[in-house]
């Protein structure tokens, strides 16, 4: 069997986590292949309400295998407590595997996550603050240190003390920060890596034999494709290396492109973005405080408010191209019940002239105001409908104008956080 990816249409928090959740139940792995903690997967089920960071939404199958690829940027301090408050409540992790080649989030990196913020100034980009582009910088200038260095004490050693010299010059004289000891830091991360020791090894090859034994596979994204870091709003973007748009998705499991035969893009019914950054449908009157009110609209992992707005067709149908989708699942139509009536984005305009594509210039894309087409509400309870026939006529109205926009079959419609509170619009996925 061939291998699915889960992916963000908009700029993270669509709902990937939930998805995941529910179409575990089809998969034999699931593998989280990019970002780090930064991500925050919120999952309700059976067992009750789960935000993970870097367990895959798949956990919750007890048969099934889980992964973090190497894709992956690992804080050791954090997975372990994640690991921790999931036996804690009776989730079982004694099939989850971690890629030794997974780089790892060092104290060092949210500190200069931070300092870094604070250099930018008015124009800092809102980050999560948890190191995670401070580590894939490290990744891609070759000073990173690998989930295998860090279970190998002798390795992490001389990789420590090079790598540690060089970043306290970096904090003492370019950032006028103190000094890290090197004692401390390599008795902690040694314990680190030992506890993570059982749950480390080559993960591409756990793929592999699940393809060659017709196994399914689900790679789970993370973020949205809007804060790609080459074709997001740079540089109000992550730096996720791999992406975690759908190319990424076999680099960061170590699988060939060629198993990957479904890419199904999470979209939000309307859209949010947390951090700084150009938002061209974002609202700031009273239907974005209800939104936000409604949908309870708090990032996941940082607890920031998100901001929201109208559904952004011109940038879906845009992250729809750059990500290859064969579906599509909107999320959250429900949030929208109350509203008498609904904006959808059909085209940007700046000083009244169509702009075309979805630009690359951030500062015209801060420009650029929505076209709006107004669809009438529903103004009826969404959240226990199960068929698509059984939705208002207004709502089955909206999700379909929004795939005709979209460009991609909708194969679901999340009306709820809960597992079971999903409509299956086409037998695809
Ligand atoms: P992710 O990062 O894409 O996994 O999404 P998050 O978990 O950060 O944010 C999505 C939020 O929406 C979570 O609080 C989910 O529980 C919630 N959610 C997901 N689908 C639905 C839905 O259809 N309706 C409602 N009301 N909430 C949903
Ligand atoms: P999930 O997987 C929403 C945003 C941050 C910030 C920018 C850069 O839950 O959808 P970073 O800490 O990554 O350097 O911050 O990216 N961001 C997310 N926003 N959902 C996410 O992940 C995000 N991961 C990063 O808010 O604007
Ligand atoms: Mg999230």
């Amino acid at each position: 069997m061939p291998a699915t990816v889960v992916v963000g249409g908009q700029w993270g928090d669509e709902g990937k986590g939930r998805i995941v959740d529910l179409l575990a139940r089809n998969a034999n792995i699931i593998a989280r292949y990019s970002a780090g903690d930064n991500a925050g997967h919120t999952v309700i089920n059976h067992l009750g309400t789960f935000k993970l960071t870097l367990v895959p939404a798949g956990i919750f199958y007890a048969d099934k295998t889980c992964l973090i690829g190497n894709g992956v940027a690992l804080d050791p301090a954090h997975v372990l407590a994640e690991i921790e408050q999931l036996r804690a409540r009776g989730v079982s992790v004694e099939r989850l595997f971690i890629s030794d080649r997974a780089h790892v989030v060092m104290p060092y990196h949210p500190i200069i996550d931070r300092l870094d913020e604070t250099l930018r100034g008015p124009l800092a980009i809102g980050t999560t603050g948890r190191g995670i582009g401070p580590a894939f910088v490290d990744k891609v200038g070759r000073i990173g240190i690998r989930v295998g260095d860090l279970i190998d004490p002798a390795l992490f050693k001389t990789r420590l003390q090079y790598v540690l010299a060089y970043k306290n010059r970096l904090l003492t004289r370019l950032y006028d920060a103190d000094p890290l000891d090197f004692a401390t830091i390599y008795e902690e991360y040694s314990e680190y890596g030992q506890r993570l020791k059982p749950f480390v090894c080559d993960t591409s090859a756990l793929v592999q034999e699940a393809l060659d034994r017709g196994e399914e596979v689900l790679l789970e994204g993370a973020q949205g494709a809007l804060l790609d870091l080459d074709f997001g709003t740079y540089e109000y973007v992550t730096s996720s290396v791999p992406s975690s748009l759908a190319a990424g998705a076999a680099l960061g499991t170590g699988i060939g492109p060629n198993a990957i035969t479904r890419i199904v893009g999470v979209y939000k019914a309307y859209t949010t973005r947390v951090g700084s950054g150009p938002m061209p449908t974002e609202l700031h009157d009273a239907v974005g405080a209800h939104i936000a009110e409604r949908g309870q609209e708090f990032g996941t992992n940082t607890g920031r408010a998100r901001r929201c707005g109208w559904f952004d067709a011109v940038a879906a149908r845009y992250t729809a191209r750059i990500n290859g989708l064969t579906t599509a699942v909107i999320t959250r139509l429900d949030v929208l019940d109350d509203l008498p009536e609904i904006g959808i984005c059909t085209g940007y305009l700046v000083d009244g002239d169509d702009v075309r594509g979805f630009p690359a210039n951030t500062a015209l894309l801060g420009a650029c105001r929505p076209r709006l087409e107004m669809l009438p509400g529903w103004q009826t309870p969404t959240s226990n409908i199960r068929s698509f026939a059984a939705l208002p006529p207004r709502a089955q109205a909206y999700v379909r104008r929004l795939e005709e926009l979209i460009g991609v079959p909708v194969a679901i419609v999340s009306v709820g956080p809960e597992r079971e509170q999903a409509i299956h619009v086409r037998e695809t996925l």
